[in-house]
Order: structure tokens, then C-alpha cells, then sequence
């Protein structure tokens, strides 16, 4: 019997849609987004299901791409003719909210923004942020081990789990829903599926650590006339506003232009003509003291030359304006196409000099290249959009080369957050060992001997 037929003697066609049905969706939440082609689509509504669609999708060798909220930047949920994909979007109960614990047990397929919604009116906080958020699905940040806007304070998504199901190629369900802060009974078994890009089991369900929800949000945007300036400023921040500090993120001239001018619908915060800016953000529990010692921060800043400027959000609509001008990065596609967009990882103290080397190098070729920088600087994690005016194969490779190509001596990393999938497997190299890498690729036979599950992804 064919596969597709197999699945829909098991699961019914309410789980299993045609190649027809699922060619009406988008392939993917990111610009130009085609159809979604594949054999068929798969809509479990329980761990058994998914386990069902495994064990008969492992015995015909049949490839699945698990998908969530599609928001993934780097082909991760690429889906070919001949594959499966299975989408946990229908996995979508936030099963319990544990006040005194202060966790939260959830199906993969929550939004995430919907799961801060409901935590936030218990009092409760998930401080995973990104700008995805609405479309984004718990499973697909746990499975790419999302990093986003607060991972100063409280870590990436992996710092933010407890306990993790799996279903795993073969459809064995490993319930690994651990709830304790501390457990050392052997391995931490969900450490290997975390961040493993769906490439070594599905994940079904989640215990998630949560956080007494913040009573106080300080945010202002700051004008730096150097990057010394920035880099002093952030140790200075951290010192004086100590756990309070949630979000350090820079904003390079060209970027912090481009979207507060026209057509980009953002006024800026503070003149144009500054070299820097920084979206800083605190969160605390005391909002009198919290709301003092951010001010008192600024003015001892402005003070001692640190910061050029400054301007505080004092609204709901100043936030929602300061956060647009940082978050709402797919502007840049309306404005340039194709943009090619890039995540290192660096020591905080060689992001100038990278830069300005990448620059450089980027312009020796393309002299009328667009390089907009941006990111998560307090985590030592950047953002390159580049445009060169050319999307072919050999230009990405050659506008990859000049990116990756210093991260190695400086220690840095491909990808921060964004993971390889498709796009950066083939510089894996540049960051992992090849013992690393080998023992990556026998983990993967163990686990998915026939390799199933998302194929071709990571190496
Ligand atoms: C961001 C995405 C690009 O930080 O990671 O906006
Ligand atoms: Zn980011």
C-alpha cells in the first residue's frame, strides 16, 4: 500500500491531508513564500498520532519535516515533492499553568505569543521574546533553541526548559517532562533535541520554567557616538542596573536610518546623524526604584560621556514605537531584494573591527553593496542584512565567504541563534570540529537510522 494510503488507514483523513489539500498553504511565513509542495500533510492532535505517523513513515523509510510556525530563517523547514511534512500546529493546549512551581506544561504547537498572553494574565512570565512571536510555535523554539530580545537576562531557550517529549524516528515517545529546577539522574536527555533542528526526534510536549511576571518596564533609545562608547556603556549598564537589565540591543547608523525615514512608517526617537543606537530595556518588581535607577543610569551616563542622547518611552504607543524600529526588520525586504541575512556569534570587543572588515570586504566587490547591522549585542550575537543586488548560487557563496570567512580567528560563531538548516550547513566547519561534527552525524544514525526526520538539515 502506498505511504500516503498507510497513514490514512491509521490516522483518518482528518490527519492526513492530500498533496492537493496541502498545496492551498504557504510553504514557508518568511518573503516570497511559495506554495507548500510535498506527498502529504500531517495534522496530529496527539503525541500518539505523531508516534502512529512515525512508526509507519520509519518502516517505509519515509522522509518527514516537521513543521510549527514556519518562521524559520535558514530553510529549516524546506519541504521537498516527495516528503512528509508534519505540522504540531493542531498540538495547541497549554495543559497546565503551575502558579507555585511557576511553570507551565504546553503542546508544542502553542503560539508563543499566545502562551505569553494567557501566563501574563496569571501573573505569571515566559521570557522568551522574539520577533516572531506571533506565529512562532514552542516546539519550533525549542527544537531551533531560540535566542530573541531578553536571552541577556534570562538565557536562550534552553536555559527556559525542564522537561521536554520527544517522539523519536522509529515512534518511540520519550517522556522526558521533568518539572525539577534539579536532576541529575543521568543525562539530560532533552539537551539533545534542543536546538537539533527536528533532525533528531519530534517534540510533542514541553515543561516550561516561568517567571513571576515584571511589574516595571523601563526602555529608552540611546545615541553613542562610538562603538567604545557602546561597549563601556553596556558594562556600566550592567553594573548599575544589575539583574534588572533585560535587553542591550545595537543599532548601527545605517539600520537605525533606514527604518525611522520614509517609507518605513517610524519617526525617529533621536536625530539621525549618531553613529550608534542602543534599545535598552529594564524589567523589575519595584517600579518606583526600578523607574529611579533606570533614569539615574541615563543621567550618570550622559554625565561621564557614554551616551551622546537619550530618549525614554513613556507610553504603550512609545514602546510599541521604540520596539517597531528594532523588530520590524522584515521592512528591509520591501526596500532591497534579495537581502541575504546572517547571525554570528562574536566577542562583544571585535564587533567593530568584524564589521567594518566585512564592510570592507563586501565592497571590494559589490561597491554599491547595502550592509545593515543590527543585534543582540549584550549577548554577542549580530545581525547582517546584506544586499549586493544579485541572489544567485555563487554570489550567496561568495557573500557567505567574506561573512564567515574572520569568525574562526576571533572565536565567533555561523549562527547565534538562527541554527543551519539548509542555508549554512555547508560552513559547518567554520564552527564545530570534525570530532564534533562526527560525533553530530553518529548521534544522528542512532537515533534515525533510515534518516528520516528532516533530511538533508544541519549537515
Ligand atoms: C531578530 C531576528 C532576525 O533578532 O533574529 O530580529
Ligand atoms: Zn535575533
Amino acid at each position: 500500500m502506498d505511504i500516503v494510503q498507510q497513514l490514512l488507514a491509521a490516522l483518518g483523513p482528518d490527519c492526513v491531508r492530500t498533496a492537493e489539500q496541502a498545496s492551498q498553504r504557504m510553504a514557508s511565513n518568511w518573503v516570497n513564500a511559495q506554495n507548500l509542495q510535498c506527498r502529504a500533510l500531517l495534522l496530529p492532535q496527539t503525541t500518539q498520532e505523531v508516534s502512529t505517523a512515525l512508526q509507519i513513515c520509519h518502516a517505509a523509510k519515509q522522509a518527514i519535516v516537521p513543521h510549527g510556525g514556519l518562521t524559520n530563517v535558514v530553510g529549516g523547514v524546506q519541504t521537498q515533492p516527495h516528503e512528509i511534512a508534519l505540522s504540531l500546529e493542531r498540538m495547541n493546549t497549554i495543559e497546565a499553568i503551575d502558579v507555585d512551581n511557576q511553570t507551565a506544561t504546553v503542546q508544542a504547537g502553542v503560539g508563543l505569543q499566545q502562551l505569553q498572553i494567557q501566563l501574563n494574565a496569571a501573573g505569571l512570565f515566559f521570557p522568551l521574546d522574539l520577533g516572531a512571536k506571533g506565529s512562532c510555535m514552542i516546539g519550533g523554539n525549542i527544537s531551533t533553541n531560540a535566542g530573541g530580545l531578553q536571552a541577556l537576562r534570562f538565557g536562550v531557550t534552553r536555559n527556559l526548559v525542564l522537561g521536554l517529549e520527544v517522539v523519536l524516528a522509529d515512534g518511540t515517545i520519550i517522556s522526558s517532562m521533568n518539572h525539577l529546577l534539579k536532576n541529575n539522574a543521568g543525562y539530560d536527555l532533552k539537551h539533545l533535541f534542543i536546538g537539533s533542528e527536528g533532525t533528531l526526534g519530534i517534540v510533542t510536549r514541553a515543561v516550561l520554567k516561568l517567571e513571576a511576571l515584571p511589574l516595571s518596564r523601563n526602555t529608552a533609545y540611546l545615541a553613542l557616538n562610538s562603538f567604545a562608547q557602546a561597549c563601556d556603556f553596556l558594562n556600566f549598564a550592567k553594573k548599575t542596573l544589575g539583574h534588572t537589565l533585560t535587553t542591550y540591543e545595537l543599532l548601527w547608523q545605517d539600520y537605525y536610518r533606514l527604518m525611522t525615514s520614509p517609507p518605513a512608517r517610524h519617526a525617529p526617537p533621536l536625530p539621525q546623524d549618531h553613529a550608534y543606537y542602543v534599545l535598552l530595556e529594564t524589567a523589575g518588581y519595584h517600579p518606583e526604584n526600578d523607574q529611579r535607577l533606570f533614569q539615574e543610569t541615563l543621567e550618570k551616563a550622559f554625565e561621564i560621556g557614554l551616551i551622546a542622547d537619550a530618549c525614554l518611552a513613556q507610553s504603550q504607543q512609545e514602546l510599541d514605537w521604540f520596539w517597531g524600529i528594532r523588530e520590524q526588520v522584515d521592512f528591509i525586504f520591501s526596500v532591497h531584494q534579495p537581502v541575504f541575512l546572517f547571525d554570528v556569534s562574536l566577542p562583544i570587543s571585535t564587533m567593530e573591527t568584524y564589521t567594518e572588515e566585512i564592510r570592507q570586504g563586501l565592497r571590494a566587490v559589490w561597491p554599491e553593496v547595502f550592509l545593515y547591522v543590527f543585534g543582540h549585542m549584550g549577548d554577542g550575537n549580530l545581525h547582517l542584512f546584506v544586499s549586493c543586488g544579485q541572489n544567485d548560487r555563487a554570489t550567496r557563496h561568495q557573500v557567505e565567504e567574506i561573512v564567515f570567512g574572520p569568525l574562526t580567528a576571533i572565536g565567533g560563531s555561523i549562527t547565534a541563534e538562527h541554527g543551519v538548516g539548509l542555508e549554512k550547513k555547508e560552513w559547518l566547519h567554520l564552527s564545530r570540529n570534525p570530532a564534533e561534527i562526527a560525533l553530530m552525524r553518529q548521534l544522528k544514525s542512532t537515533l534515525d537510522p533510515h534518516g528520516i526526520l528532516n533530511p538533508g538539515k544541519i549537515f
